[in-house]
C-alpha cells in the first residue's frame, strides 16, 4: 500500500518572500542529484539515525514486490551525516514528487563541516506512513534489497551507491556498510 505526500507537503511550509532553502539528503538525495542547486556542502543532523526500514513501492520496487530505502529514526545523540543543498523553493515542486511515497517535510537544523548552521528541510518517512516496513534482521534486510527491482532500478545499486558516496563522505554508518557487505551473500 501506499500514499501519496506531495499534496501534503505542499501544505507543510509557506515559502512567501523565501528566495533559498537548504535541504539536508542523507539518501539518494545524496548521489543522484537530478535537481538544480546553488549550493552543495556536507552537512550532518543530530538525533537521528539512518535505517532502512522504508517500503519503496515507485523507486526501487513495486506495489507487489516492495524495495527498501531509507528513511531516518530518531535516536538520541546520534549524528546522521548527509549532504546540505541550498535551493530556490520551486526545487521542492520537483523533490515532492520524487519522495511522494511517505516521506514528508521537516525543519532540522543542520551543521556544515566548519561548525557553521543552518535551518533547514529534510524529508523523512515516520512510522505511521503507510509504506513503513521498519526493523528486519540485516541478512532478510538484504535479501530484500538484492531481489527488488523498480522503476528507478535495482534495489541493490541504491544500496551501493549510498555505500559508496557516504565512503566518499568520511562517514561510518555500520547499518549500511553491512548491509552492502551482505549483498553478495543473498
Ligand atoms: C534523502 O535522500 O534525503 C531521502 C531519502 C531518499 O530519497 O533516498
Amino acid at each position: 500500500m501506499s500514499f501519496d505526500t506531495t499534496a501534503h507537503n505542499r501544505q507543510r511550509f509557506c515559502f512567501d518572500g523565501v528566495e533559498s532553502v537548504w535541504l539536508f539528503g542523507y539518501g539518494s538525495l545524496i548521489y543522484k542529484v537530478d535537481f538544480p542547486y546553488l549550493e552543495r556542502r556536507p552537512a550532518h543532523i543530530v538525533g537521528w539515525v539512518r535505517r532502512f526500514w522504508q517500503g519503496s513501492h515507485d523507486h526501487r520496487g513495486t506495489p507487489e514486490a516492495p524495495g527498501r530505502v531509507v528513511t531516518l529514526i530518531p535516536q538520541a545523540g546520534a549524528r546522521c551525516l548527509g549532504m546540505g543543498y541550498r535551493v530556490a523553493p520551486a526545487v521542492f515542486e520537483q523533490l515532492d514528487v520524487r519522495e511522494k511515497n511517505g516521506y514528508l517535510r521537516f525543519q532540522t537544523p543542520m551543521t556544515f563541516a566548519d561548525g557553521t548552521r543552518e535551518q533547514g528541510l529534510v524529508y523523512i518517512a515516520t512510522e505511521d506512513n503507510a509504506a513503513f516496513l521498519g526493523p528486519a534482521d540485516d541478512e532478510a534486510i538484504a535479501r530484500q534489497i538484492a531481489s527488488a527491482h523498480g522503476p528507478s532500478g535495482a534495489n541493490a545499486d541504491y544500496l551501493l551507491n549510498l555505500a559508496a558516496s557516504l565512503r566518499q563522505l568520511g562517514d561510518d554508518d555500520p547499518h549500511v556498510f553491512t548491509l552492502a557487505g551482505l549483498l553478495p551473500a543473498v
